[in-house]
């Protein structure tokens, strides 16, 4: 018999949603009539903005006809979506990102798994706790995990801790990682960094020659003026850092899929025989062996949503989940809870009442609100004690499910 992979043996046995998933449904089987309020999984639910349905609209009619039918499309993804995400993403903000700094994928989640197979096996890497768990099971996946501690923590992986002793900012690590992951806006605490705290992160990155790989998938939803929306926002960032954005959380694409990221230039590795070498050709070489590209009517899509009528109509979208993460913040602090995250950020990390743990508070909430939330401690050890709430839900499903929390609470 040939042998598989034996770190997928290691790794816990259902992916953190999945595992919520399914407590969901066999809770849905025992209590048919339930009428469950999901804010678990950070699943959106407003419709696609109209700009981008007519942008897919003609890309659909497009393919119908000899004339205008588009076969494979570049790996990178098509030069016109590139160009108005380097405009409207960067450039409106001083960000000088070229075209072909930027990859369209089918989603941030894919490339966030993927990007470091471009880096040696034996990479060290270091991740905030608690911390979106794509991001400890891939580098599992590879090898680096080591093995299971039995707290949670993989002895191949270093910690960051993000406590309400720290204000939820990672302390930089003591002994320097290759590969730093940060998530900012961050999943799962909602809460933000500034400017001074993202640049200390940057520096300590460009003195120890370490990668960080910056996930901006909720970026769209920063208000507060000191939270940068880019990591390269900082000075010499580029240097050192690779970005991802999405299109889940902001157009609604969580089910049509679409993403993109961006590697700069400038970002250089070290190859086996000491000579530097450009992370971005690397990259590509990867997707273009391994990719094929995304969708080409998704990428219409997209693209239409940087016209003004999308921007306008993706920032009513922001604002509608926006209004429910502060309807669900006020409740539950006027139900005596302590939380945190929500304002820039659709998360709100709530803590549990005291005596409870999180899959306790979890469970109850599910079998008393009927209400999904995640239970922090799947996120890391120090998520121990909160419970994740999403501001995905419709205005209504959100009034319902502060109602029934406050009756308990
Ligand atoms: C989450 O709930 O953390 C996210 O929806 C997961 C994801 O974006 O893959």
């Amino acid at each position: 018999m040939f042998e598989i992979n034996r770190y997928y043996t290691e790794l816990p046995k259902s992916y953190l949603f999945s595992r919520i998933a399914k407590t969901v449904a066999d809770f849905k089987s025992k209590h048919p009539d339930a009428r469950i309020i999901s804010m678990g999984i950070g699943d959106v639910t407003r419709p696609i903005a109209p700009a981008a349905i007519a942008g897919m609209t003609e890309a659909v009619k497009a393919m119908a006809s000899a004339d205008s039918f588009v076969g494979y499309g570049p790996e990178q993804g098509h030069a016109f979506l590139r160009s108005a995400i380097a405009e409207t993403d960067f450039s409106s903000r001083g960000i000088d990102i070229a075209d072909d700094e930027i990859f369209i994928s089918d989603g941030a989640k894919s490339d966030i798994g993927n990007f470091t197979d471009i880096l040696d096996s034996r990479i060290k890497v270091a991740v905030t706790d608690p911390v979106y768990p794509v991001y400890v099971d891939s580098n599992v996946m590879a090898g680096r995990g080591g093995h299971l501690l039995p707290d949670g923590r993989w002895s191949g992986i270093s910690y960051m801790p993000c406590t309400e002793s720290n204000g939820f900012v990672p302390e930089l690590p003591r002994t320097a990682p290759d590969v730093i992951y940060l998530c900012y806006p961050n999943n799962p605490t909602g809460t933000a960094l500034t400017r001074h705290q993202l640049g200390m992160f940057v520096d300590y990155a460009r003195r120890h020659g370490a990668l960080i790989l910056f996930d901006a998938a909720y970026e769209a939803y920063i208000e507060s003026a000191d939270v940068p929306h880019s990591i390269y926002e900082i000075e010499g960032a580029k240097e050192c850092a690779v970005e991802f954005r999405s299109f889940s959380k902001t157009a609604g694409f969580t089910g049509l899929r679409l993403g993109y990221t961006v590697v700069p230039k400038e970002l250089y590795g070290l190859g086996a025989d000491g000579s530097r070498v450009p992370l971005r050709q690397l990259w590509l070489r990867r997707q273009t062996t391994k990719f094929n590209g995304a969708s080409y009517v998704i990428q219409c899509g997209a693209a239409s949503l940087y016209t003004p009528e999308g921007r306008e109509q993706i920032q009513q979208t922001i604002q509608y989940y926006k209004t429910n993460a502060s309807v669900l913040r006020e409740a539950l602090q006027q139900a005596g809870l302590t939380v945190y995250g929500g304002v820039d950020s659709p998360y709100i990390w709530a803590k549990s009442p005291a005596g409870y743990g999180s899959e306790q508070f979890f469970n109850l909430l599910l079998e008393r609100c009927h209400l999904v939330t995640t239970p922090g401690n799947g996120f890391g050890p120090s998520g121990e004690g909160f419970v994740r709430l999403t501001a995905f839900s419709s205005h209504q499903a959100t009034r319902e499910a502060v109602s029934r929390l406050s009756n308990l609470l």
